[in-house]
């Protein structure tokens, strides 16, 4: 499988990408990745670096026309050397990771499935998670909290996520994952990100509130 003609695909891809899913993401993603398959038996390594490396391209924020750039990928993952088994569960890896997100569905992943969505969930914690949530709320012009939070309960579901801020991100989304980590490295490793995401939550409040 020709690993460096999907990285130069994938960076030409994401070169123009600032909300949260440029090129370094992916290779943090791999890194991760690499680490999970390490305590990991009966994986296939083609397909989780495959996965790993197209799990964004589908998303709208990257795309505007999901079915053209699934078609694109068929064709692309023909030209790197992966096998009809291979691609077609990429692609179901891929397709239900990213519609299972936006649909907030559950969907039943193997293994390799399984250990992509925890590489990608991996970087969104941790001190990298910090980094990626200020980043995405500066891109999206989202304050970094509200301190007027009850105003926000009264509001309908699409103002309300108009008024989301960078710290309610963390407490919907980020600190929620470690409990939804399938592999037992990943449970590992997302607990030490999650402990130091609330230590640094503490300190944010603690200055907040005028350091009392
Ligand atoms: P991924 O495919 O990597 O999981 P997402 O699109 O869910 O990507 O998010 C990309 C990054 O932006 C993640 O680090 C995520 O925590 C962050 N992010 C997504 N939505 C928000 C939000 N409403 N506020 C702050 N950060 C966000
Ligand atoms: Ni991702």
């Amino acid at each position: 499988m020709k690993v460096e003609a999907i990285k130069d695909y994938v960076r030409e891809i994401t070169s123009q990408e600032f909300s949260g899913h440029d090129y370094l993401h992916l290779e943090r993603v791999l890194q991760n990745a690499e680490l999970l398959m390490q305590s990991e038996e009966g994986f296939k390594r083609d397909v989780i670096v495959t996965a790993v490396l197209l799990h964004d391209l589908i998303d709208e924020k990257l795309t505007n026309n999901i079915n053209e750039m699934i078609d694109e990928i068929r064709i692309k993952m023909r030209e790197w050397g992966l096998t009809d088994d291979e691609r077609a569960e990429v692609l179901d890896i891929i397709t239900h990771m990213s519609f299972a997100k936006n649909l907030e569905q559950h969907h039943v992943l193997n293994l390799d499935g399984e250990i992509v969505q925890d590489a990608d969930r991996l970087d969104a914690l941790g001190a990298i998670g910090i980094g990626r949530a200020f980043t995405y709320g500066g891109h999206a012009n989202n304050l970094m909290y509200n301190p007027n939070e009850a105003v926000r309960e009264n509001m309908t579901s699409a103002e309300y996520r108009q008024h989301s801020t960078v710290i309610n991100h963390f407490h919907e989304k980020l600190l929620k994952l470690e409990g939804e980590m399938n592999t037992a490295t990943a449970k590992k490793l997302a607990a030490r990100r999650t402990a130091f995401m609330r230590f640094y939550l503490d300190e944010f409040t603690a200055e907040i509130n005028g350091d009392k």
